[in-house]
């Protein structure tokens, strides 16, 4: 645990890029992070309408989707001992070898920006502010697991094997950056890699790979897959070819994977009940920003997103915190992600079960602050809501939703407060907005969550500066953090160091 990002953002590097102009290739050697796309430059805003204008008729991906999508269990079959034997041959290009392929995994990453961008927008309803952040992100992982390649190959004298055969099931959320972020890192260790992207993310998830593919990484070594039917699922997963399964989803997905393999090698990062803790001591005006940031952006739909913030004491009565909350929100266009004004895209499908639940009841104590508004007839729209009165070890304390509502509770101290943190299952981001050390200090110290921001929102890590990975029911089997230094030894089997002498 402990990631501590104090105070507040700063920019992952003061590189102006402007995305009319040839993007630099990214250094080698060593790792710095890429630039987000900066919106002063009226050419990148020019370049943005640009992308926005192709987003409704886009059919990139398409063809790789289409080539790719298998429907029956030869076929898979064949897919499984083609990507196994050709482990081989990757393996044998060693760290600095696959390092170079990864490095220009990067570099094309970053030309098709754009693409990337549009087949987000399209497919998965993100809006260019949110997708943004991602593609830098999965540029970022390509660069710096070429890097920990080569550091981990010879770590404590020791010679790194990568396990083989390696499974990445990524979800629909982050469409690019998770896909890419497990990959890359699968890859990056040796190994071969069948991906098959959700389903409702299938072609951003092409469109990746096929960079990958470009960059010279071979197709019999990286095989995309969609399957036709829950058994070929099965299928995958069962497989006692598949040496890891690299899994990002609801905690229940990797149960199930379980259950169709008692002994399957497993590093998932799973659900996410997220909360941020306002003490009086806070910057009131940061805090109401950051949570309504962290409460809404892609629609609440990220594991990472704040879904409750905890006011303590005095705070719980302010007046100028709840304005600045709700003019906040309330500042939040709900639109198609086409729209230029769009801050809040629509939900990846129609609110259903417990998320529209949560969207339309109250709980005895509770009661809107704002109430959430479904815009369209579909219910994948909907105006974000915020609720207040939400008790200790009530069902919005506890469940995790993934969707466009926030719970505010109260709390009488900070012990209290994070009290309230601890007792959900899972432990993935947490906030703290304070500006107390003892108050900083002791929270960091009792909280369980896997990433700890402090006077900062609690989405959109960054690679290497806080490498992402939960706690408790946040993560299953091997835990290791994404972006960090330790991930990649978490796809390696360690075999004895040489003897010299
Ligand atoms: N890594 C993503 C985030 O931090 C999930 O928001």
């Amino acid at each position: 645990a402990s990631i501590r990002s104090m105070p507040t953002d700063v920019p992952a590097s003061n590189r102006t890029q402007d995305r009319t102009a040839e993007q630099p290739a990214a250094s080698r050697d060593s790792f710095t992070n890429t630039p987000d796309t900066d919106p002063s430059l009226a050419a990148n805003r020019e370049w943005g309408d640009s992308i926005r204008s192709r987003m409704q008729s886009s059919t990139l991906g398409d063809e790789t989707v289409r080539a790719n999508t298998l429907s029956d269990a030869a076929a898979l079959d064949e897919v499984i001992a083609t990507a196994t034997a050709a482990g081989e041959t990757w393996r044998a290009l060693g760290a600095t070898g696959r390092a170079e392929i990864l490095h220009r995994a990067g570099d094309i990453l970053q030309a098709r920006r754009a693409e990337l961008l549009e087949v987000m927008g399209s497919e998965c309803g993100k809006v260019l502010e949110q997708g943004d952040p991602e593609v830098s992100e999965a540029i970022d992982f390509a660069h710096y697991y070429a890097e920990s390649a080569k550091r981990i190959e010879t770590i404590d004298g020791a010679i790194h094997k990568p396990v083989g055969l390696t499974v990445v099931t990524p979800p629909w959320n982050f469409p690019v950056a998770i896909p890419a972020g497990s990959t890359l890192s699968a890859l990056a260790a040796g190994s071969p890699v069948i991906i098959k992207p959700a389903r409702q993310a299938r072609r951003s998830g092409a469109v990746m790979i096929e960079a990958l593919w470009e960059a010279g990484v071979p197709r019999e070594v990286l095989q995309y897959v969609q399957l036709d039917g829950r058994e070929l699922g099965t299928q995958l997963i069962s497989s006692p070819a598949v040496e890891r399964v690299i899994l990002t989803g609801g905690y229940e997905t990797a149960e199930l994977f379980r259950s169709f393999r008692p002994d399957l090698p497993l590093l998932a990062e799973t659900s996410g009940k997220n909360a941020i803790i306002v003490t009086p001591s806070a910057d009131l005006d940061l805090a109401a920003k950051d949570v309504a940031y962290s409460a809404f952006g892609h629609a609440g739909q990220k594991c990472s997103a704040a879904s409750l913030v905890i006011l303590v004491g005095s705070v719980a009565h302010s007046e100028r915190f709840r304005r600045q909350l709700i003019d906040a929100v309330g500042s939040y266009r709900v639109g198609r992600p086409w729209e230029g004004a769009t801050r809040i895209g629509p939900l990846i499908g129609p609110a259903e079960g417990k998320l529209l639940h949560a969207l339309t009841a109250l709980e005895p104590g509770e009661k809107w602050v704002i109430e959430p508004e479904k815009l369209d007839d579909e219910g994948k729209m909907w105006r974000p809501g915020i609720r207040e009165g939400v008790a200790a070890g009530s069902p919005f304390h506890l469940t995790e939703y993934f969707g466009p509502v926030l719970g505010v509770m109260t709390a009488n101290s900070l012990d209290e407060a994070t009290a309230m943190v601890n007792a959900i299952d899972y432990g993935l981001t947490s906030g703290l907005h304070s500006l107390d050390e003892d108050e900083i200090a002791a929270w960091l110290a009792a909280v369980q969550a896997g990433n700890l921001y402090v006077n900062r929102g609690t989405t959109g890590a960054i690679v290497q500066r806080q490498p992402f990975g939960g706690w408790k029911k946040a993560a299953v089997g091997a835990g290791t953090k994404a972006g960090g230094p330790s991930y990649l030894i978490g796809l390696s089997d360690w075999v004895d160091a040489p003897v010299t002498a």
